[in-house]
């Protein structure tokens, strides 16, 4: 395998030819490079359309996670059997770092991202190394991280009844919670701990249990593996107020002051991966933060998760 230069974030694998056959014959090694930088890309190999995609993913080898067993709040659609588009919200929106599914008991472990149409302009995937948020944060504001560790979050969430692909936040309650009534919402919510209310417009809020905020990896890397600050900037829409989002796990708010120096550290440590056509990324779901950044044009980003 291409030699990887230290400390590069993310790591890029430059390459050509097939990525299927390369990621079959590289796992080790590839999967070595992951645990030390916590995201990949992979340029230059020939991955024209999704089905090239998907191929790639089955070469890599791993079990897939399913998006109609997740709780993710994002609308998205299938392009094949293991990928789908990755957030249908408006070119406008921003949606800001967070690690996926983050807010829920289910999470990937890891995502992987193929770029089928670049941007015009913007349009890039911020990405975060977590670890390195947590320890500068314990560094400046260490009650906050006391804080978190100590009670861990909960994040509450009003979902409509019907996809709002309007909103990054707009997967409707029967479909996060593969229900087909009221009764089989309620089911699914007590299943997985959560406390809920149903709203005259039929939407429904729903609230997490406490989930830990911050994750201790097997090789003893702590990062700051949780959702607050993609819910803190971004979880404002017709049904839900950012500054309602987040809770310390006893349910005392987590407020704009708590969430500024990680806000700032975050953006500071943030690189932005610009997108070229045929680009695959693998990034470690409980090293680093993603996101995207605002665009104007077509843009057209796939992703598959990895369980
Ligand atoms: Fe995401």
């Amino acid at each position: 395998m291409t030699d990887m230069s230290q400390n590069e974030f993310p790591g890029v694998i430059p390459g050509g030819g097939d990525l299927a056959a390369f990621l079959g014959a590289n796992k080790a090694a590839v999967d070595a490079a992951l645990s030390d930088a916590g995201a990949l890309l992979f340029r230059g190999f020939d991955v024209p359309d999704p089905q090239a995609f998907d191929a790639a993913v089955e070469g890599y080898g791993e079990p897939g996670f399913t998006y109609e067993d997740s709780l993710s709040n994002a609308v998205r659609t299938n392009v094949t059997p293991r990928v789908f588009t990755a957030n249908e919200a408006p070119p406008t929106t921003e949606i800001f770092l967070h690690h996926e599914m983050a807010q829920t008991p289910l999470y990937p472990a890891k995502l992987f991202f193929y770029c089928e149409i670049a941007a015009e302009n913007g349009g890039a995937t911020p990405l975060c190394r977590s670890d390195w948020v947590l320890e500068r944060l314990a560094e400046q504001a260490p009650d906050f991280v006391s804080r978190v560790k100590q009670h861990g979050v909960r994040y509450t969430n009003v979902m409509p009844g019907d996809d709002d692909a309007g909103s990054g936040q707009g997967r409707s309650w029967r479909s996060t919670l593969s229900a087909a009534d009221r009764a089989g919402a309620e089911a699914r919510l007590a299943q997985l701990g959560y406390s809920w209310d149903w709203q005259e417009d039929g939407s429904l809020g729903a609230t997490t249990p406490v989930l830990d905020a911050v994750r201790a990896l097997p090789d003893g890397r702590r990062t700051f593996f949780n959702q607050l600050i993609a819910a803190f900037r971004g979880w404002a829409d017709s049904r839900n107020d950012p500054n309602r989002a987040i809770t310390f796990g006893d349910g005392t708010p987590i407020t704009g002051a708590d969430m500024a120096p990680a806000i700032a550290i975050a953006d500071e440590l943030t690189h932005d991966l610009a997108w070229q056509p045929g680009d695959v990324a693998l990034i470690d779901n409980c090293l680093v933060m993603h996101g995207r950044r605002p665009f104007e044009g077509k843009r057209r980003v796939l992703a598959s998760l990895i369980a």
